[in-house]
This record gives C-alpha cells, structure tokens and sequence, in this order.
C-alpha cells in the first residue's frame, strides 16, 4: 500500500523548499520546561523533517536521534548535523506499522508538526508509543493543529474522523490528517503525562494556521 503522506513529505524535501530554522514555540517551551545549561542524555526527534529542531537540540548537547517516514528528509537531517559535527541516531519509520515496535527508549521526544500527519485512530495509536519510549521524569512537546487551522476549516472529513487537506498551494493537497477536538482531548491521548503546559498559537501570514500545543512530564526519574 501506498503511503500518501510519506510520498507528500519525500516531495517536499526533495525540492528543497523547506524551513530552515527550529521553532520559536518549541524552544520557548524547551527553555520554560527545561531550563537552559548544557544537556547531557537523549532526546527523540519523531518526525524529525530537514533537523531544525534536531540541531537546536544538539545544540543543547543532547544526543539527538530523528525519527521520520521520509527518506529524503532524513538525508537532509543526517548531512546537517554531520556538517556540525554533531553524532545523531536516526530511524526510518514505516508509517503503515505500529511505531511501538520501531522505538526505544528516551529521555526526552519532541514531535513537532507531525503527529497530525495520521489517520486519527492512527495518531492516537502512536500517541501511546511516544508514552511507553518516555523515561520517567522525561519531558514531551507536541503541537497539533486545532479545528480552527485552514486545513481543519477547509478539509474533507473522513468516515474515521481524520481529515484530507484540501487547501490548494500548500504542498500538502491531500494529505490525510488528525485532528484534536481540543488540547484536553489531545492531552487524553497521553495518559500517565502530567500536564507541564498546554495553550495556543496562531500563525496568519499566508493562511490560518491555529496550533495547540502541550508538554508532559512523565513522573519519576531524577
Ligand atoms: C511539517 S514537517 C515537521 C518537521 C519538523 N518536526 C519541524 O518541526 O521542522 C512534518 C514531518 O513529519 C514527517 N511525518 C509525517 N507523518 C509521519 C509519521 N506517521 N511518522 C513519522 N514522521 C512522519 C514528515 O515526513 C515530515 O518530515
């Protein structure tokens, strides 16, 4: 069977056209649940894309492994932090599978603008994994977008509940997506995490795109 959303992503890297810097909500958010200070130890990046949030990381001094369906984009991520000179791990995921099986395990994951590319069921299957590959006293950020993203607004909503993106111009046509009624709903679908910070962020430059976004701690650990 075909991936959709793999061949979407493989595209994308592929032309080049792609963000190079890390987000400015995540590291507000690493800063304010992490604090500042070299790191030692290891940090998940699932979806990892082109490494902007990978290199921001191994900056930090973690041990960074990306984890992505794309090939293409884990190419981009490898040749960026071997040109820093910085180790990392990677893993090619197989989006069809249940990703339990293709994780270990980690101090720290961050999954940035990417679980949201799943069939719901899906997403919440994989929400599951992220929980179980957490280290007690780990930290995990995710964002998700919310009804109110264009994708959400304008897309075509499918017998399961995900949604197929219908907005033209956005390099995205037809990828299939899971979208959170709300943060407490997407909070639901990381039981054991407590709630370190949970909100919103809008951007709208070229399109409205409403984010949700929540940090879990895992207890235990140092
Ligand atoms: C919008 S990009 C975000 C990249 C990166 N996290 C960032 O913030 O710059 C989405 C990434 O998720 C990856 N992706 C999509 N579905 C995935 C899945 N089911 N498992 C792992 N990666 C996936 C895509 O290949 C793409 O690299």
């Amino acid at each position: 069977m075909s991936n959709v959303n793999a061949d979407i992503w493989n595209a994308l890297y592929e032309s080049g056209n792609y963000l190079h810097y890390p987000s400015e909500v995540f590291v507000q958010l690493y800063f304010r649940s992490i604090g500042k200070g070299a790191k030692s130890g290891d940090f998940l990046d699932y979806g990892c894309g082109s490494g902007n949030n990978s290199e921001f990381l191994a900056r930090q001094g973690w041990l960074v492994t990306g984890a992505d369906i794309s090939v293409r984009a884990l190419q981009v991520q490898k040749q960026r932090l071997d040109a820093l000179g910085m180790s990392n791990a990677q893993i090619g995921i197989d989006g069809l599978a249940p990703i339990a099986g293709q994780l270990g395990h980690y101090g720290n994951i961050i999954c940035w603008d990417c679980l949201c590319y799943n069939r719901l069921p899906k997403a919440k299957e994989d929400a599951l994994a992220l929980v179980a590959a957490l280290e007690p006293g780990g930290h995990l950020f995710i964002n998700m977008p919310t009804p109110r993203h264009e994708f959400a607004t304008t897309g075509l909503e499918l017998e399961d509940g995900s949604v197929q993106n219908r907005r033209s111009g956005t390099r995205q046509e037809g990828a299939i997506m899971a979208i959170p009624r709300d943060v407490d709903d997407l909070i639901s679908w990381f039981p054991g995490l407590d709630a370190v910070q949970k909100g919103h962020f809008t951007f709208d430059f070229s399109g409205y795109k409403d984010f949700m976004f929540f940090v879990g701690r895992k207890p235990g650990g140092k």
